[in-house]
């Protein structure tokens, strides 16, 4: 049997669980024609949930939609190549026939070349002249999907990873508000992590496409879905995990799905037929055994007092970093607390919550500095320690 857990990419059919609000909020945004912008942390399940949507708008309101990532695109050029990837390919589907058949229809966008990889179609643009800006082969795609909506049926184009507009360069947000202004009928659905780069975009003064979309911030599932999902997913495999193991997964993952699959991949490779709390703090120290050399060296990399902050943070989150019990216990100035706390909040190693206050973000590095820090090298994480 197959591990029933999947993490380290988007997940789909019945690795997919829940956000059935959330799905349903954008299919009805995409089926008629607005635009949305949706925002979370990493590995909360954007990607999987915008590639869900878009299958749903697909066969729930029989949209075309496009789905493009910006991660790997660094120049404009990257963008106007990506862009009419998703919306030739997943949009209009124009990439299925005869060789001749897809040159005849690429003919409407005149400087993209078609060539047959390895892995299907790649459509590279002709470079013109010395400052070419392609901003008009971006466009050139989207037109051509916003005409095809000419006999009523609605559709969209989904922008993961959009926060690298912002890295590539500042003129490029105002683009897309006028794309968004231009083109009504095309649902532009934006997505991204990095919240203050994300905010930088979209919301504030002087953000350029303030106001051009509806924002849906993703937080993490619910425990009780989790808990749901977790249960469902075992059975299907033949085995089972009982309510308060899945409970202490959950707080162990902070809730965040990549994580709760992660570990929970872990307690499936404990190879027991019934996990108890026992078995998901085994599986802990498994992940956290395996992960240790990289753990390591991520808190190498911090500078001494970014380290006081985290291992401080780690041992127990606080509301005020900066009263005097949080400074006594952190050994910190409150100045140096205060910058510290603001670059590791850029840098999204610790962010606040609400329910706990500051902690570390990533649960796994957390873990690892509460339980792996204080060890000498090799001596092995005391599992009854964990939860
Ligand atoms: N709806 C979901 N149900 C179960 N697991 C999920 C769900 N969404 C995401 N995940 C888990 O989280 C991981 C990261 O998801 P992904 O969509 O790539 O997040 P993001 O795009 O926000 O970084 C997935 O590999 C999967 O393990
Ligand atoms: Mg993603």
């Amino acid at each position: 049997m197959r591990n029933p857990f999947a993490f380290g990419s988007p997940v789909s059919g019945l690795q997919f669980g829940d956000r059935i609000e959330e799905t349903r909020f954008l299919v009805r945004r995409i089926g008629t024609g607005q635009n949305v912008v949706v925002t979370s942390p990493r590995r909360y399940g954007k990607t999987s949930l915008l590639l869900h949507a878009a299958d749903e708008a697909q066969r729930i309101e029989h949209a075309r939609v496009g789905v493009a990532s910006l991660l790997r695109c660094s120049s404009r050029r990257d963008v106007a190549e990506e862009v009419t990837r998703a919306v030739v390919d997943g949009a209009l589907g124009w990439l299925v026939g005869t060789a001749e058949q897809i040159s005849d229809r690429l003919r409407r966008l005149p400087r993209v070349t078609p060539s047959l990889e390895r892995d299907g179609w790649r459509l590279s643009l002709a470079v013109g002249a010395a400052n070419e800006t392609f901003l008009a082969d971006i466009r050139r795609p989207v037109e051509l999907l916003a005409d095809s909506a000419r006999d009523g049926v609605p559709v969209g184009l989904v922008l993961d990873e959009f926060q690298q507009v912002a890295e590539i360069d500042p003129q490029l947000g105002g683009f897309f508000k006028t794309l968004c202004d231009d083109l009504p009928g095309v649902s532009l659905v934006f997505a991204g992590s990095h919240q203050h780069m994300m905010e930088r975009l979209f919301v504030g003064t002087g953000a350029a496409l303030k106001n051009a979309a509806e924002p849906l911030s993703l937080t993490v599932i619910p425990e009780s879905e989790s808990v749901a999902f977790l249960q469902e997913r075992m059975v299907a495999a033949g085995r089972s995990i009982d309510g308060r193991a899945a409970g202490l997964l959950y707080r162990l993952a902070h809730g965040i799905p990549h994580f709760v699959q992660l570990i929970a991949a872990a307690v499936y490779d404990r190879d027991v037929d019934a996990a108890t709390e026992e078995t998901v703090r085994e599986a802990m120290v498994d992940v956290l055994s395996r992960q240790r050399a990289d753990l390591a060296s991520r808190y190498e990399l911090l500078s001494p007092n970014h380290r006081r902050l985290v291992a401080g943070l780690a041992e127990r989150p606080v509301r005020d970093p900066l009263s005097r019990a949080s400074l006594v216990r952190f050994g910190l100035s409150a100045a140096s607390a205060a910058r510290a706390r603001d670059a590791l909040r850029e840098r999204e190693v610790i962010e606040f919550d609400a329910d706990v206050g500051w902690r570390i973000a990533d649960p796994i590095f957390e873990g690892w500095l509460r339980y792996g820090l204080p060890l000498d090298l090799g001596a092995r994480i005391d599992a009854s320690a964990i939860g």
